[in-house]
């Protein structure tokens, strides 16, 4: 990708933009910035750190998105904590000190994001943070611990929401560095909406109905072996009401089958699907159950309801501007058939600037950033 931009003046600071992306949720917020990048005739290097390396994880979204190839894949794949995180770490090293980046970037809140942040303050290089100042204040998810360093670390806070502001300035960030610069993952939704296709998906998935569209892969609700049963339970009591497709994320796949999320004839189980896929399941669909950080900032924007099955959430705008609310094991069912009940709101609040233009604004910060040095 590098070449992509061209700056023949010399107005920008040396060195290329680098990214640094590898798991499912940064592709989609990703690939607004490299394009608002790109109109200004910025440089920029894509590394794909192959933290997610399955085609319906991470190659379908090159397919399907206006993201350019990785420049690099340094094909890290799965394992624990420490040693995900120390494997990225040597391997961004090398890079970063290879492409000698003007300002690397970084999205969410993933172990391939702190590992870059880590890596480029120990090297001295500036770093922008896509999705600044989220906090859920629950540090048992490790999310939040990536979030916390991240930040610390950031030149540039560019922040999806006014809460991440507060908590910012809370924290002691220089207010110089902090941008509320909108949601580029709304913005890859806004600019894909005439290809979800809801029809298709009633199709593929066999619903003549009403249906719900539900995702599961946090740690705090499918890794504990005791208590994926009463998930299962919860999950069966929404089947009784209303088909459930479930896009399973690897992570709790087998840990599920075996507590029998599967035996449910109103439980359809399926291998991740590609975002056009799954987008046009969930625009089409009367309820979503889920524990994802994007799915709640998705659905708000479509006007689905959203059931969060987390005891918090760091996207609050979700529900204070969309359609979210956050339900336990023991209140789904309830909350499931009052939500029902109602049916899809005619009309929803969307949080502020989740207009489509987030990665252009983005583009426009750094670029001021990158003058100014
Ligand atoms: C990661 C992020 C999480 C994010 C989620 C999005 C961290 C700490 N967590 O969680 O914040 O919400 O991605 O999907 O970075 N696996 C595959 N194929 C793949 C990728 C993973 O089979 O392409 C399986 C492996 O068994 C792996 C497990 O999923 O051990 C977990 O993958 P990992 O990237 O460690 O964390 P996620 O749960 O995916
Ligand atoms: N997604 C997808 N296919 C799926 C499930 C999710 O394309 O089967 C997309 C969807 O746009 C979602 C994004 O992947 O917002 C990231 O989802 P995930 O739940 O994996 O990550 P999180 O946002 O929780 O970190």
């Amino acid at each position: 990708m590098a070449g992509l931009g061209s700056d023949p003046e010399g107005t920008y600071m040396h060195g290329p933009v680098l990214h640094v992306t590898g798991a499912r949720p940064n592709f989609p917020k990703a690939a607004p910035v490299i394009r608002g990048l790109d109109a200004l005739g910025i440089d920029q290097v894509l590394v794909h750190t192959g933290q997610h390396y399955d085609d319906k994880m991470s190659e379908v979204f090159f397919r399907e998105l206006d993201l350019p190839r990785p420049d690099l894949n340094l094909g890290v794949g799965s394992a624990s904590h420490a040693t995900q995180t120390a494997k990225l770490m040597v391997e961004l090293e090398s890079v970063l000190t290879d492409r000698a980046p003007s300002l690397v970037v970084v999205y969410g809140d993933v172990n391939s994001t702190v590992a870059a942040a880590l890596v480029a303050a120990k090297l001295e290089q500036p770093l922008a943070h896509v999705e600044a100042g989220l906090r859920s204040f629950d540090l048992s998810m490790p999310e939040e611990i990536n979030r916390m360093v991240t930040d610390r670390l950031s030149a540039l806070l560019l922040c999806t929401s006014p809460d991440a502001i507060a908590h910012l300035a809370r924290e002691g960030a220089d207010p110089d560095s902090i941008h509320l610069v909108g949601n580029p993952m709304i913005d890859t939704l806004l600019g894909s909406l005439d290809r979800f296709d809801v029809d298709r998906a009633r199709s593929e998935h066999d619903l003549d109905g009403p249906y719900a569209v539900a995702t599961l892969h946090r740690p705090g609700n499918v890794d504990d072996p005791g208590d994926v049963a009463a998930l299962v339970r919860a999950m069966h009591a929404v089947a009784d009401q209303v088909p459930v497709v479930l896009p399973l994320h690897p992570r709790g796949w087998e840990r599920l089958r075996g507590a029998g999320l599967f035996d449910h004839p109103g439980m359809r189980i399926v291998d991740p699907l590609g975002y056009l896929d799954f987008m046009g399941l969930v625009r089409g669909a009367d309820l979503v159950v889920t524990d994802s950080g994007g799915v709640q900032e998705e659905t708000t924007v479509l006007g689905v309801p959203c059931l969060t099955l987390r005891p918090n959430t760091e996207r609050p705008v979700t529900i204070t501007h969309g359609t979210n609310q956050l339900v336990t094991r023991e209140t789904l069912a309830e909350v499931t058939a009052a939500t029902l009940a109602v049916g899809r709101p005619q009309t929803w609040p969307t949080p502020p600037l989740w207009d489509g233009k987030a990665g252009d604004r983005v583009a426009g910060v750094i670029s001021g950033f990158l003058r100014e040095k």
